[in-house]
C-alpha cells in the first residue's frame, strides 16, 4: 500500500558495474567508466531537477579502489577534474552545490584546490550532491572520533558524531541504490544508512536508466519506514 508521508530528501547511488558493462563490449575498463560519467550527470540531473529531491549523493571512489590499475585509478580522476571544471563553469546553470565527501588529504595540491574551487563557487546553492571520493564509511567514523578528541571532548554523543562527519549538513540518505547486482554496502554510509531503506539491482550502472529510478521511487513510497517504532502506534 503507498505511503504518501514517506518524504524524500536524500538518495544516493552506489554505482557498479563499469568494468563489467565495458568487459561484455571487449572494451577496456576505462570506456565503462567514461560512460558511467555519462549515465552520473543524467541521473543526478533528472533527480535533482525533475524529481526535486534536495539532496543526492554517490559512492564515486572508496578508500579502497586504489588497489585498481594505476591506468584505471587515473582515468577515474580525471573524469571528476573534467566534472569539477563543468560544475564551475554551468553553475548558473545547474543551481547544485557540490560537496566532495570523503580523506581529500591524499590528492595533490592542484586537484584539492579544484575541489575547494568547486565547493566555494557552488556553495551559494540549497540543492545538494556529495560525491563520495575517496570515501571509506569507518575512516570516516574514525576521523570524527578523533577530531572530537582532539577538541578536548571526553564524552562523545551521537550528534557530535553526526555533525562531525563528512555529509555534515546533509541528511542521511533515504534511499540507497545499489546497481551492479552486489548485494553489500562496501563501506559505504556505515553511519548515515542506519535507517535507510535499500535497494539492489542488477543493471549495471552505465545502464541504469530515469525509468528505474521511477520505478524505484515508487517502490520506495510503498515501504513503511518505523525507524525503531511501531506502525500506526
Ligand atoms: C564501480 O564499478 C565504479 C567505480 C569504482 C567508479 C565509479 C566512477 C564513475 C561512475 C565515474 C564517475 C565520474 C564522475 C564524473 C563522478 P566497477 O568498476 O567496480 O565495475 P565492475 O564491478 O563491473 O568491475
Amino acid at each position: 500500500m503507498p505511503n504518501d508521508e514517506n518524504v524524500l530528501n536524500h538518495i544516493s547511488f552506489i554505482m557498479d558495474g563499469n568494468g563489467r558493462w565495458a568487459k561484455k563490449r571487449l572494451l577496456p575498463r576505462e570506456f565503462g567508466h567514461r560512460e558511467g560519467a555519462k549515465k552520473f550527470r543524467d541521473i543526478v540531473e533528472y533527480c535533482l531537477e525533475y524529481k526535486k529531491i534536495k539532496y543526492v549523493s554517490v559512492y564515486a571512489f572508496s578508500t579502497e579502489n586504489w588497489k585498481r590499475p594505476e591506468k584505471e585509478v587515473k582515468g577515474i580522476l580525471n573524469l571528476f577534474y573534467d566534472y569539477m571544471n563543468t560544475c564551475i563553469k554551468e553553475n548558473d546553470k545547474n543551481k547544485m552545490r557540490v560537496r566532495f565527501l570523503g580523506n581529500r588529504s591524499v590528492f595533490s595540491e592542484s586537484y584539492q584546490a579544484k575541489m575547494a574551487e568547486t565547493e566555494q563557487v557552488t556553495s551559494k546553492y540549497e540543492r545538494t550532491l556529495g560525491i563520495c571520493i575517496n570515501y571509506g564509511g569507518k575512516d570516516e567514523i574514525v576521523d570524527a572520533v578523533n577530531k572530537l578528541i582532539a577538541e578536548g571532548k571526553t564524552t562523545i554523543t551521537k550528534e557530535d558524531i553526526t555533525n562531525t562527519i563528512y555529509t555534515g549538513v546533509m541528511p542521511p540518505p533515504d534511499m540507497i541504490v545499489r546497481t551492479g547486482g552486489e548485494y553489500r554496502l562496501s563501506n559505504y554510509f556505515m553511519w548515515q544508512s542506519a535507517y535507510s531503506e535499500l535497494f539492489f539491482t542488477k543493471t549495471l550502472w552505465p545502464d541504469f536508466s530515469k525509468k528505474e529510478v521511477d520505478e524505484l521511487v515508487e517502490e520506495y513510497k510503498g515501504r513503511q519506514r518505523n525507524f525503531g517504532g511501531v506502525k500506526n502506534a
